[in-house]
């Protein structure tokens, strides 16, 4: 496995691998993130994992400067997991001037998290598309957990006419339910036992949906009232299309239920799929 810091040293490596498949991520790797490469494997000769803290996503009140960096630990989980290169640049091979041309998802940066986190889908799409700039991958993979980054990056895929295959991985989860995540390190003890019931109360709403109610706001409502009565600061609770993440029309059919609350330091984000 070669771990690779420059853009210029990736393009040298890469050059003798057209076949390769690309799985970006920010680090502190677990179990999610392997099985993001362990779909990646089979479909290239070669496997590529970015990891990199990208500053361009993170709001000036978010957790930026303490997000868990743990480059040497990861490495071993990557090398464990049969990853041909990792590339992991420092801020200045990524930004070496001020990223003054940037992707806006206009749509979809100004709902759910884009409303909670203004520039954070900008972020995500700017860098997404500078790293497939330089590793040309023919595909590559994200998890769904990030649900709305999904939907952003396959358009933009589509509407930029990138030669790209987008692979979408289902959401990995602990054994009491709760999403794995990086963040889930900031939980207290006590929260982390807390921390399943966004994925509960979740799962309680795709029920009264497939048992027939059709009126979500009441449901949303109650969902964060139970939240914060056990003291979540909720974001949103949201049942929208799948298609798009918009409110939906009678007749649509393809849903997904999507949370997002604060507990304690850490922001948790979860999301179920319904398909009435
Ligand atoms: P990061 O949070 O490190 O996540 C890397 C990939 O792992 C993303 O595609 C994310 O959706 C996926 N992932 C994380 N937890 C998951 C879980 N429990 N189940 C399934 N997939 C999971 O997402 C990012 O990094 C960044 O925004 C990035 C795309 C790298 C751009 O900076």
């Amino acid at each position: 496995m070669d771990v690779i810091h420059s853009v210029a040293a990736l393009r040298l490596r890469l050059q003798s691998e057209p076949n390769n498949v690309f799985v970006p991520t920010m680090g502190n790797l677990h179990a999610a993130h392997i099985q993001l490469i362990n779909i990646a494997k089979p479909r290239a000769a070669c496997t590529v994992v970015s990891i990199f803290v990208n500053r361009l996503q993170f709001g000036p009140q978010e957790d930026f400067e303490r997000y868990p960096r743990t480059l040497e630990a990861d490495c071993a989980k990557l090398r464990d997991a049969g990853v041909d290169v990792v590339f992991a640049p420092d801020e200045r091979e990524i930004y070496p001037e001020p990223q003054t041309y940037v992707l806006e998802p206009s749509d979809l940066q100004h709902i759910l998290d884009g409303a909670v986190r203004p520039g954070h889908f900008r972020g995500v799409a700017t860098v997404v598309l500078k790293l497939f700039n330089m590793v040309s991958p023919h595909s590559a993979i994200f998890g769904k957990k990030d649900y709305q980054q999904c939907l952003v990056l396959t358009n933009m895929v589509r509407q930029l006419a990138l030669p790209i295959e987008i692979i979408l991985a289902e959401i990995v989860r602990a054994e009491d339910g709760l999403a794995l995540s990086s963040r889930n390190a900031y939980l207290s003890p006590a929260e982390r036992r807390e921390a399943p019931r966004l994925f509960q109360l979740l799962c309680r709403t795709r029920e009264k949906i497939a048992a027939g109610v059709r009126d979500y706001q009441p449901i949303e409502l109650d969902v964060m009232a139970a939240l914060a009565h056990h003291g979540w600061k909720p974001d949103y609770v949201a049942v929208r299309r799948q298609s798009d993440l918009q409110v939906p029309q009678a007749g649509d059919l393809k849903l997904v239920v999507l949370g997002a609350a604060r507990l304690g330091r850490a922001r948790l984000i979860d999301n179920v799929e319904v398909n009435i």
